[in-house]
């Protein structure tokens, strides 16, 4: 019998134990969860020093160290959660989007632990897990909701319908949020990653600087932060022609408060418009504190319950993987041995 036709008689366990893989970037991780919200370990190394000197990801120095990593991470979150890999129900891991060395390492990590343990080998979309990472923050949280998507390679208003019914209600004509922050950091000459310490420059400064509003008379769900960030730059740039000192941290300030405030008003728009009463949101920019606080404050003067992940499942992590491939496990969507990484999935 073929490993998929033995993995799909097995029983499916409401508490079953899922050791989860995620290699997309920079980050090699691996977390341990019990049901759909017990996390027993999350593990992360990152490569991101190695990639500071060039201003970003360098794919090939990511796929190297997620080699020399994964073994040590997977390990390390069995070790943490006090379980022993006779006791994995299941194996899930992202296999897109995301830079396909990087990719590999992680799918041909699961497939192969798959194998030997004759679990089942779950393919986890990395995007579905930046909004399942919700659910480890509120256990008793449930679909329908609004969710914002705000990362950095996408930015989203979806309306989350159940655990597997979305409607993306708008999104980036051009550079999503998180790609705004880190270009506006460089800029500043701030260092990769851009939006960490965009927010921690925007704490000295004042929202003092004057930038166009976004999508001027749409009204719609779609954002662009092509022209904020050119915008940024412009300043920047004709200050520095006309021998004017630049105020870093107003800049920093002004744009953070653009980039923020719009994802705020669509989301809380969005919950009015299809009369929900919970707004989530997940990916990298999440964790920014000036977004949460805003967020988190308009959604109370509506009377609509905001729910965020802590700012460690914002950005990239294996709990969020084993959250969706959790969600996955139940429906049993199980891939067999050919799995491969994909470098861009369709969100839906
Ligand atoms: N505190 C913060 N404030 C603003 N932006 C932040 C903050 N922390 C991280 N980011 C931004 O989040 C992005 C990283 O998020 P994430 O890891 O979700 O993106 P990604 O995995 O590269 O892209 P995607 O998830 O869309 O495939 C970067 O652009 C980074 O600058
Ligand atoms: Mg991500």
């Amino acid at each position: 019998m073929s490993y998929i036709d033995d993995i799909k008689k097995r029983p499916i366990k409401e508490d079953a134990i899922i050791l989860a893989i995620e290699s997309s970037c920079d980050e090699t991780a691996c977390a341990i969860l019990r049901g759909r919200t017990e996390l027993l370990s999350s593990e992360i190394e990152s490569s991101m020093t190695e990639h500071i000197k060039f201003g970003g990801v360098v794919p090939e120095i990511a796929s190297r160290a997620h080699t020399a990593a994964i073994s040590i991470v997977v390990e390390r979150a069995l070790k943490n959660a006090n379980v022993q890999l006779n006791q994995i129900d299941a194996v899930a891991v992202t296999y897109g989007s995301g830079l396909l060395g990087a990719l590999l390492v992680g799918v041909s990590y699961a497939k192969a632990l798959a194998y030997a343990l004759k679990v089942p080998l779950i393919p986890v979309s990395h995007i579905r897990g930046h909004l399942a990472a919700i659910y480890l923050a509120d256990d008793k949280l449930q679909p329908p909701f609004i969710s914002l998507l705000a990362s950095g390679g996408h930015t989203a208003i979806i309306d989350v319908k159940s655990y597997s019914e979305f409607e993306i209600l708008g999104g980036t004509l051009d550079d999503a949020v998180g790609e705004a922050f880190d270009k506006v950091a460089r800029v500043l000459g701030l260092s990769y990653p851009g939006g960490p310490n965009v927010e921690r420059l925007a704490l000295e400064g004042a929202n003092s600087i004057e930038l166009p509003k976004m999508l001027k008379g749409k009204e719609g769900y779609d954002f662009s932060y092509s022209g904020l960030k050119t915008a940024v730059i412009n300043y920047v740039h004709n200050c520095e022609q006309k021998a004017i000192e630049v105020n870093k941290a107003d800049v920093a300030r002004s744009f953070q408060h653009a980039a923020v405030e719009v994802l705020v008003k669509k989301s809380v728009k969005a919950a009015i418009e299809r009369g929900r009463t919970v707004v989530t949101a997940g990916g990298g920019v999440v964790a920014n504190g000036y977004l949460r606080f805003l967020l988190e404050k308009t959604c109370e003067k509506k009377g609509i319950r905001a729910v965020l992940p802590p700012k460690k499942l914002c950005t990239d992590n294996a709990a969020m993987i084993a959250a969706e491939g959790y969600i996955q496990y139940l429906k049993g969507n199980f891939a067999d041995l050919d799995l491969n990484a994909v470098a861009r999935v369709k969100f839906e």
